[in-house]
């Protein structure tokens, strides 16, 4: 089975198989509303071929690289071949200033986007207050940028996939009784200095609630939901009338000591 063309932090590629067994056989429309990497898209969509998807993500570079490899797979390989052979740490830090200065665009963007992803520190996503990329070179002695075959097979599987740009509160609109919708929301950190920042807005205390309010409301609608998120007691209390099962993960991508190694984490569903 194919995955993700990302190296996304918070990826679940390791836990798939344990959130497998909350997966519908039936789905009618797919939706993953935080996107990243993308990794449970790629798992349903071969495993349960879901009749629709609908892929959305509030980091603008990330939905464009889904949506380059979708319409324009050469092209955005072509470009990706660039970016590996110059790599190097200094390639890093120009293209990386490029990037922020919207000095790159279009497909050329994507290929920038995920030559960045695929060579920072532990494929973090992180930005500063001004929106600008801030993650440091990675240093790894031979990253792998791109799999040609890889990205040819995840253009196929997006092929048709509806894929946007927007909040995750959006999907409101469309989703139906007999949907699944998975979500897998920035976690709370787990110390105030953990790197939970992917877009200039942090995901908060009020944004937790938020979610579970939404989330509620979708429950109440006939929707399918399983959540993904860390072991914490406010997180229990606000789902209380779910069901709750615990896991244990391997985080190796946390700069946050306390995150790293075996940590638990909670599967909600209704
Ligand atoms: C933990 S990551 C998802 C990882 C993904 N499941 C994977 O396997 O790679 C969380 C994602 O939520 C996105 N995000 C954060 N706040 C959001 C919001 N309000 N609406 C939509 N997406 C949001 C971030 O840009 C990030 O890509």
């Amino acid at each position: 089975m194919r995955s993700t063309f990302l190296k996304w932090a918070g990826g679940k590629r390791r836990i798939l198989k344990k959130i497998d067994t909350h997966i519908p056989k039936e789905i009618n429309t797919y939706f993953e509303p935080f996107l990243g990497g993308g990794s449970m898209f790629f798992y349903i969509k071969q495993k349960y071929v879901p009749k629709k998807c609908v892929l959305s993500d509030i980091n603008k570079d990330l939905i464009d690289s889904f949506k380059a490899v979708r319409d324009n797979p050469k092209k955005l390989i072509s470009s990706l071949k660039y970016f590996k052979k110059k790599d190097s740490k200094e390639f890093f830090y120009n293209t990386r200033k490029k990037f922020n200065e919207n000095k790159i665009f279009g497909v050329r963007r994507a290929a920038a986007f995920i030559y960045l992803n695929k060579t920072c520190f532990n494929g973090l996503w992180r930005v500063n207050s001004a929106g600008e990329f801030n993650v440091p070179y990675g240093k790894y002695k031979n990253p792998e940028i791109f799999n040609a075959e890889n990205i040819f097979y995840a253009s196929y599987l997006l092929k048709e996939v509806k894929i946007l740009h927007q909040d995750y509160r959006k999907i409101i609109k469309i989703v139906k009784k007999g949907d699944l919708v998975y979500l897998d929301p920035c976690y709370d950190p787990l110390k105030k200095t953990s790197f939970a920042n992917y877009t200039p807005k942090r995901f908060s205390e009020l944004d937790r609630i938020e979610l579970a309010k939404f989330i509620r409301f979708l429950n109440y609608k006939g929707v399918k939901i399983i959540l993904n998120n860390n072991d914490i007691p406010p997180i229990r209390k606000l789902y209380s009338k779910f069901n709750i099962q615990e896991i244990f993960v391997s985080r190796s991508i946390n700069s946050d000591p306390l995150g790293r190694g075996k940590i638990k984490e909670l599967i909600i569903t209704n």
